[in-house]
Formats: C-alpha cells, sequence, structure tokens
C-alpha cells in the first residue's frame, strides 16, 4: 500500500520518525506548493494558506533581538515572520555548527504562534558575500571573488568557485538536516529562501576563465527548450544578451545544487528572491544586480533551478504602474507570485490586494521589527504604530478567512485591486459580472470619485458560488455590472450580509440594504466583510 501514499506524506512520516527528540507530534504533511491551470497554491498542514508575512530587519537574527521583534509582528497581525539565518553564524569555524539561534527562533515562534520563513544569507547577501564566515570571504584564493572586463575584482563571489559552492553547500545541507531533527513533525518552519537577492552590480556577467568558457559552451536543453530556440552556445543563441543571460544562468545552476542538496534532506518549498530591474526603463545589467532572477531571465532561471518552487520579486517601487508590471511579470503559469519583500511605508499597505488580484500566495512588507532602524526611502521613515496600522488593518481583515481566500484563489476565484496614483476607476471582469471600483466618494450619492487624499484604496472579491460573492476592502465604493454585452438587463442585489470570519466560519452580523446599498457599497477604514447576491429580474 505504501506505493500509494503521496511522496510528501511519506517524507513527513520519515521526518517525524527521525525527530526523535522527545515528544513527538503526530505528523502533518509537508508545507507544498502545488499547481495546475496555471494557477497555484501553497498548503500549510494540508491546508491552503496565505502568507500574511512580515520580515525582520537583517540584523534582527539574534536572540537578544527577538523581544523587539515579537511585538511589532503581534501588532501587524502576521501569519508568518521572515528571519535570516546566516552562513557566518552558524558556521563561524569551518566544519563547526552552533544552531543555537534557529533553536531559540523556533520555539519563541510557536510561542507566538506564528510560522517561519527562513533566509538563507549565504554567498549572495544583496550580491555580496558579506554575511559568508571569515573564512570564505577573506580567502579569495580558495572562494574567488568576480573579475570584471577590465581584469579588477568585485565583492561579488564568482558562481563558478567550486569550492565556495562545495562549502556553502554543505552549510545549507547541515542547516536542513537540523531544522529537520527539531521542526520535522510541526513544520514551524514553512518554506525556505535559497541565497538573497543572488546576481553582481557593475558588471553583466564574470569575466574569469570560467565565465568566458560557458560563453562558448552549448546552451543546456532544458533552457532552450524554455525560450523555444535551437541549438547553440550561449553566444550564438543569446547574441547581444549572451553575457547576462549566461551569467543568470551559472547563478541560477550554483543556488539549484544548493537548494536541491537542502531538498534532499528536507523537502520544504524553496524560492530564490529578486534585487528587480525598473520594470519600465531598465538600463543596462549591472545598472541592476546582474543574473539575479530579474524579469527578463525568469526562463532562464525557471530552466536552471528546478528545485526553487518560485522566484520572488522584491518591491520596493511605490508607483502604481511599476508595482502593478512587476505583478504581471513574476505571476506565471510557471512561477507561483509571492511577494517576497515589499516596502514597509504605509503607501505599499495597500498592494496587498493588487497582488492578491495576481493570485499570490503571499506577501511581506520589510523591516517589520522594534530594533528602530528604518530603511527610507525604500520603506517608512520610522517603524512605529502609524506605520503599521495599515499593515496591520490589512492582515486583521484578512487572516480569519486567509484559507478560504487562498482555496479560491487556487480555482481562479478571486479578484484583488489597489488604488493607482492617477486614475480613481478601475473595471474587473469577473465573468458573471462586472464589479467598478471608485476610489474616492462619499458614502452617500453619486459624485464621481476623486481619489483618496493619499492612495490607500483596495478592493478584494471572492466567488463563493453562482451569482455569490465575498467583497472586502478599505477605502473604496463597489458597484456590480452586469456582463460585458448584457448593459440594458435587470438586475439587483439580492441580499448584502455583514459579517466576519472566525477560523474559516462565517458569522452573519446584519443585512445592508436602503442608504448602505443605493449608491454602491462603500468600505472605509472598518473592516467589513460582506457577502453578496445577486439576482435578474
Ligand atoms: C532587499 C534585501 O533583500 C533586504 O535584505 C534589505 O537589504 C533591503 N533590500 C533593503 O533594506
Amino acid at each position: 500500500m505504501t506505493a500509494l501514499l503521496p511522496r510528501r506524506l511519506l517524507s513527513a512520516l520519515f521526518a517525524a520518525a527521525l525527530a526523535g527528540s522527545g515528544l513527538v507530534h503526530a505528523a502533518t504533511p509537508l508545507p507544498q506548493i502545488v499547481s495546475a491551470h496555471g494557477r497555484h497554491e501553497l498548503l500549510v498542514d494540508g491546508q491552503p494558506y496565505l502568507i500574511l508575512g512580515a520580515q525582520v530587519n537583517n540584523s534582527s537574527n539574534w536572540p537578544a533581538m527577538l523581544p523587539q521583534v515579537w511585538p511589532a509582528i503581534e501588532a501587524i497581525h502576521a501569519n508568518t515572520v521572515q528571519v535570516p539565518i546566516a552562513w557566518d553564524q552558524i558556521e563561524p569555524v569551518e566544519g563547526k555548527f552552533d544552531f543555537s539561534f534557529l533553536d531559540t527562533l523556533v520555539t519563541q515562534a510557536r510561542e507566538h504562534d506564528v510560522r517561519l520563513v527562513l533566509l538563507w544569507f549565504a554567498t549572495w547577501k544583496n550580491n555580496n558575500p558579506s554575511y559568508a564566515p571569515a573564512w570564505v570571504k577573506l580567502d579569495n584564493a580558495r572562494y574567488p571573488r568576480v573579475r570584471k572586463k577590465d581584469g579588477t575584482t568585485l565583492d561579488s563571489l564568482s558562481p563558478f568557485g567550486a569550492h565556495t559552492l562545495a562549502a556553502d553547500r554543505s552549510a545549507f545541507v547541515a542547516l536542513m538536516t537540523h531544522l529537520r531533527k527539531v521542526d520535522g513533525d510541526r513544520h514551524t518552519v514553512i518554506m525556505v529562501q535559497v541565497e538573497n537577492e543572488s546576481g553582481t552590480y557593475d558588471t553583466d556577467r564574470d569575466y574569469s576563465a570560467a565565465g568566458d568558457r560557458l560563453l562558448q559552451s552549448p546552451v543546456p536543453v532544458a533552457v532552450l527548450r524554455k525560450v523555444g530556440k535551437s541549438a547553440g552556445t550561449w553566444t550564438q543563441v543569446f547574441g547581444q544578451h549572451a553575457a547576462e543571460y549566461s551569467y543568470a544562468w551559472a547563478i541560477a545552476h550554483y543556488i539549484e545544487q544548493v537548494a536541491a542538496a537542502g531538498k534532499a534532506v528536507y523537502d520544504l518549498p524553496m524560492y530564490a528572491n529578486a534585487a528587480l530591474r525598473d520594470p519600465l526603463n531598465p538600463g543596462p545589467p549591472g545598472t541592476y544586480s546582474s543574473g539575479g532572477p530579474t524579469d527578463n531571465v525568469l526562463d532562464i532561471w525557471r530552466a536552471a533551478a528546478p528545485a526553487l518552487d518560485l522566484l520572488a520579486p522584491d518591491i520596493y517601487m511605490r508607483e502604481y504602474a511599476k508595482y502593478t508590471t512587476v505583478l504581471d511579470r513574476y505571476r506565471r503559469a510557471d512561477n507561483p507570485l509571492l511577494v517576497g519583500e515589499t516596502g514597509n511605508d504605509t503607501a505599499y499597505a495597500r498592494y496587498v490586494f493588487a497582488a492578491l488580484g495576481h493570485q499570490a500566495i503571499g506577501f511581506s512588507p520589510f523591516g517589520m521589527d522594534y530594533t528602530k532602524y528604518s530603511n527610507w526611502p525604500l520603506g517608512a521613515k520610522a517603524i512605529n504604530a502609524d506605520t503599521i496600522k495599515p499593515f496591520a488593518a490589512n492582515y486583521a481583515l484578512l487572516e480569519p478567512m486567509q484559507s478560504l481566500i487562498a482555496k479560491l484563489s487556487f480555482q481562479g476565484k478571486v479578484w484583488g485591486v489597489s488604488e493607482p496614483e492617477k486614475t480613481h476607476e478601475q473595471t474587473l471582469d469577473l465573468g458573471d459580472w462586472r464589479v467598478k471600483v471608485g476610489y474616492g466618494q462619499p458614502q452617500f450619492g453619486m459624485d464621481p470619485p476623486m481619489g483618496n487624499e493619499k492612495p490607500s484604496g483596495g478592493v478584494l472579491i471572492a466567488q463563493l458560488g453562482k451569482n455569490q460573492y465575498l467583497v472586502t476592502g478599505y477605502h473604496a465604493r463597489v458597484s456590480f455590472l452586469p456582463p460585458k454585452g448584457h448593459a440594458g438587463e435587470h438586475f439587483l442585489m439580492d441580499k448584502v450580509e455583514q459579517g466576519y470570519y472566525e477560523n474559516g466560519q462565517w458569522h452573519f452580523v446584519r443585512e445592508w440594504n436602503g442608504d448602505q446599498t443605493d449608491s454602491g457599497l462603500n468600505f472605509t477604514g472598518q473592516p467589513q466583510v460582506l457577502h453578496v447576491k445577486l439576482a435578474t429580474y
């Protein structure tokens, strides 16, 4: 019979058997990402799961900092926290490991009832090896750095360094082995990010001998298939893009080997994150982190690194046009969308709705702790109750129904939008109905939408059944319309129930009618969830 058991269930059972440290909890299935019909779903404990995340600051990965982390996490109502685990922290001396921070972190995350995503800061942390141990980052002979065209070296480590790969991989395997031992039965850690914003600034590739050789080597079949080109060397197939594309392949191939080795011991979902290019005016490689999973090399990365479940954009662009273009580009049939990092300034909060409208499996503002660091101008000038407020409002609204949203999103039944800066009305096509979303209107009357004082609106709609929708949001008016081609037909909102979810269960509070529905469904700064039933007559 065991042949019929799903592979992940088997590995969960195996992990539980290996846990072997005192109390062993009943094994739940391993977290996993499933894909079908071009859509994706994260399952945690076998249930659809939406990451309502928060990432701590880079240097908050020390036990003494955690008391300044948890109050912020509680205030924002995150269900998942992303925390760095640094190579120099776990292997300061070659071959000698210290997992004490990880143990503390996992214990405290359980006490605070949140899941974790670990961020493996190793060969790459924002292009450089600052989080690699001294025995790596100070030994250029064994662990070579990237060479520029003019022969000078950069701070980035070369993806062609065989010793670097071996050392990073074995540290990562040690990490995953320990994690399986302490968490293989509970899955407090649901996902691992492998490296951080890989790539290199100030060059398009590594001009080492190995980098030169790669350019003249055949493009791997997996890449050719993905991009629909016929055989040849990188130079022949990709011409003027060969330098950047081959470099992207080299980095992706390196990270693939780290991730695959980690998965072989403990099969958690894994991903890599991207320091983005400007999606509208990218400029030449090197002005952005070249070789990382930027939007122009996603095909190469997906082909080179199948052990990665996804490539996540780190979105620090406040403008609506750029933000939503990035969402468009990273939401792919072969790439589940995860907003792995985003700015923590209030202007970013509303984008959770657009992200969900792009079927995101998660969203996570960066720098959400009270260690008194601010990465302004990328994020907020200070992290305090005011900055946290709009993110907290979103998560408080979404958390009680997060699993339902994740489930319906996987079925293609979720729509979401955020308020643009320049236009104040959007139309959504739900198939059976259309929806007009307006921003900056009084609750009563038909004044045209003028936009909120600062763009802050967002709407989420999920189809619950035929002509039945869950509608929620902030600072926006929602009006249902018949579908295209049915303009003259009579229709009405048969019933509008306001209520709330608790552990996925709907609780009715009252019906909306009269003034509350005559001018559309008006969402204010209060958390309001509606069930709307539409009918024709
Ligand atoms: C993106 C990186 O991934 C983060 O670790 C951090 O450095 C931010 N940029 C900037 O605060």
